[in-house]
């Protein structure tokens, strides 16, 4: 019944109402990726100091899960089956392993196999030694059994009530493995440079269906004992451990087009797929620009609203925050971003953390490629202009050291590359070499360096080399006009970068000019002719100099923003955000309430963490404040979120 209803819905590709025969149950069969399994290529592996992994010994080449997921203790059981390859005579294998419950390690046929586990450290977990039971031979694939369970703690996971869902009947379980958190549900080789197919087959309790990043075996599922079901899935492709991704709860699906769709709980499936429309253009538009798409499919999973993040790049099925559902697809480039990232990171990826500009240095670029051939120049400038200033922000408040491409995170959690340096500095670098030579030479060389390194992990190192053999091809002149070396091993800027300007924003600083510094009414403020982006512009206007804890406006403007711009009924998140982050500094107790409600109702950390962060810099008003809304909002939190703002707030429970 539904593939009827499916290839009708296909047919009218892009039309809304053609497709409002509403969810149905299995997205269509587009079977594996149309490009065959690439050959296996020698790979020179550089240190990873994020694993204990010693992949020129002996490296996992296959992950096969076999896990059964218990909501009532949260915890998924069963086993790991990883196949092995490595040199001749090797005698053992280390893995990652991080809060994990280890039963045994045995051979396919059930002989016990010795292993050891090493000293643990916080972030990175503890080596696991597999000694096996004769060395390896040459060309010989080895299988080894791990009999585990994770823990109802494990970082990875998210196990949600039934309370902490929209349906609020069933129980939900999602996993974030980026950047080094596979290892706490996957005993496995956790390093981006150690790419691995797997396969999964997953038990659930049968009104759950189980989704993850790769194809679906099993779209309705099977029998799997009383009350259970089992959902089958196999990765083709060798990915980066962090890549592998599940979810489980009430969720139903609703396609775009044939290969693009929307999964998410039911209530919330027709205003997510109405949202997410722009993402079947999208993959079109992005193959248009650097090639196939050699995924099969790209459906996007909306999560709860407690997902820590935006978006998570999991290939075939990228995980979203529900905050991008604003009503007006005004928040889509978040799609863009994470549809990106099945070039840059997914098919050519960081060898490690410290190269993580790679990944979203170029997944940024290519974003806003997407978004200009989409909707315009305009558009994409506009949006260039804010991640822009973000980084002026970013640089302005990082020591120097953390602001260059090229980073050194030894010693440190990978999470501390996360900022706008990898992202927005990666792209303005990007941009600077485009501008350069011009955007179809740029646009050539970036085609190829995506074929050419396919399936490959990419160090910052190979990226010059590559570049000087395909694009700069021995010019002197040009060598020196880039400044390559500077963008990415400086801190700072180099001196020749030029910022994004955008015409569409002269009016929106004007208005910000009369309002904040001449005292204008904000009904002069022609809200309702601007977008979002340009709406986000006004809000995020301060005052040259402004010192940390300063005000810049009075009571009496702050209710006038507040009543004349709607903002306590407002929809969309970035702009509920950007408000607060004003009120909230000016210690205004009428956006209190909506502060309440907006830090309890989800757990984004890119809001949750700064909100708290004004909060706690308002001391006498703020702290007691944040300690009241946190002990409220925490239990919906993931650990993701939790981890960055316990430290902020000396939360100890
Ligand atoms: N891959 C990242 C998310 C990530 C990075 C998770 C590092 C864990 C460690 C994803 O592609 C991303 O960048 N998401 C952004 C949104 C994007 C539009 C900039 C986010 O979640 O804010
Ligand atoms: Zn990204």
């Amino acid at each position: 019944m539904s593939r009827v209803l499916l290839s009708a819905c296909a047919l009218a590709a892009l039309s809304l109402a053609a497709c409002a025969g509403g969810p149905v149950a299995e997205p269509p069969a587009l079977t594996s990726p149309p490009m065959t399994t690439p050959a296996v290529r020698p790979v020179d592996y550089v240190r990873d100091v994020h694993s204990h992994a010693r992949p020129e010994v002996a490296r996992v080449v296959d992950v096969a899960l076999d896990l059964a997921a218990d909501f009532e203790t949260s915890r998924l059981s069963g086993t790991a089956t990883l196949s092995i390859t490595g040199v001749p005579g090797a005698e053992e294998i280390v893995l990652d392993v991080r809060n994990l419950d280890l039963q045994a390690v045995r051979t396919p046929e059930g002989r016990a196999l010795d292993y050891s586990l090493g000293a643990e450290d916080p972030t990175l977990g503890q080596p696991l030694t597999v000694r096996f039971d004769r060395p390896l031979a040459a060309g010989e694939t080895r299988r080894i059994v791990i009999a585990y369970a994770t823990r109802p703690d494990a970082a990875a996971l998210q196990w949600l009530t039934p309370a902490q869902t929209a349906g609020g009947r069933l129980p939900y379980l999602f996993s974030q493995g980026q950047a080094i958190l596979t290892r706490t549900w996957v005993p496995t080789q956790d390093s981006p440079g150690i790419r691995q197919t797997f396969s999964a087959r997953i038990t659930a309790p049968d009104a759950l269906k189980v989704v993850m990043s790769a194809d679906h075996l099993t779209p309705e599922g099977e029998p799997a004992g009383p009350g259970r079901r089992a959902w089958r899935f196999r990765m083709d492709n060798p990915v980066p451990p962090y890549l592998i991704a599940i979810g489980a709860g009430d969720v139903a699906f609703q396609p775009i087009d044939e290969r693009t769709g929307v999964f998410t709980e039911p209530s919330k499936l027709a205003a997510a797929h109405r949202e997410l429309v722009p993402t079947a253009g999208m993959v079109d538009a992005a193959e248009a620009l650097y090639g196939p798409y050699i995924w099969g499919r790209y459906d996007l999973l909306v999560l709860p609203p407690s997902f820590p993040f935006g978006g998570m790049e999991n290939p075939r099925l990228t995980f979203a925050t529900p905050t991008i559902i604003a009503g007006d697809q005004s928040l889509v480039s978040l799609v863009a971003h994470e549809l990106a990232h099945s070039w840059s990171g997914n098919l050519v990826t960081n060898a490690t953390w410290d190269d993580f500009w790679l990944n979203e240095g170029f997944t940024v670029y290519f974003e806003n490629r997407i978004m200009e051939a989409v909707y315009g120049r305009d558009r994409a400038l506009q949006e260039q202009v804010l991640g822009w200033n973000s980084l002026q922000d970013t640089l302005a408040s990082l020591p120097p050291a953390d602001t260059r491409l090229k980073l050194d995170l030894a010693g440190r959690d990978p999470d501390d590359g996360m900022t706008d340096v990898a992202y927005e500095k990666g792209a303005a670098f990007l941009r600077t070499i485009e501008r350069l030579v011009g955007r179809e030479r740029f646009d050539v060389w970036l085609r190829g360096y995506f074929e050419r390194n396919a399936f490959r992990p990419m160090t910052t190192e190979r990226f010059l080399e590559d570049i000087r053999t395909h694009l700069v091809r021995g010019d002197a002149a040009l060598e020196a006009q880039l400044m390559m070396d500077a963008w990415i091993y400086q801190p700072g800027m180099p001196s020749n970068w030029v910022a994004p300007v955008s015409d569409a924003f002269a009016p929106v600083d004007a208005a910000a000019q009369a309002v904040f510094v001449a005292g204008a009414p904000v009904s002069t403020v022609p809200w309702s002719d601007w977008n979002t982006q340009q709406r986000l512009r006004f809000l995020g206007w301060r005052p040259e100099g402004l010192q940390p804890a300063g005000d810049w406006l009075t009571p009496a403007q702050l209710a006038d923003l507040s009543a004349t711009l709607d903002l306590p009924d407002e929809g969309n998140a970035e702009i509920v955000f950007a408000w607060l982050q004003i009120a909230l500094q000016h210690r205004y107790d009428p956006a209190v309430p909506q502060a309440e409600a907006f830090l309890t109702g989800m757990g984004r950390r890119k809001f949750v963490l700064p909100l708290f962060r004004t909060l706690w810099a308002e001391e006498d008003w703020g702290r007691p404040l944040a300690t009241r809304l946190y002990r409220e909002a925490r239990p919906l939190y993931h650990p993701v979120t939790t981890g960055s703002v316990d430290p902020l707030l000396g939360w100890a429970g």
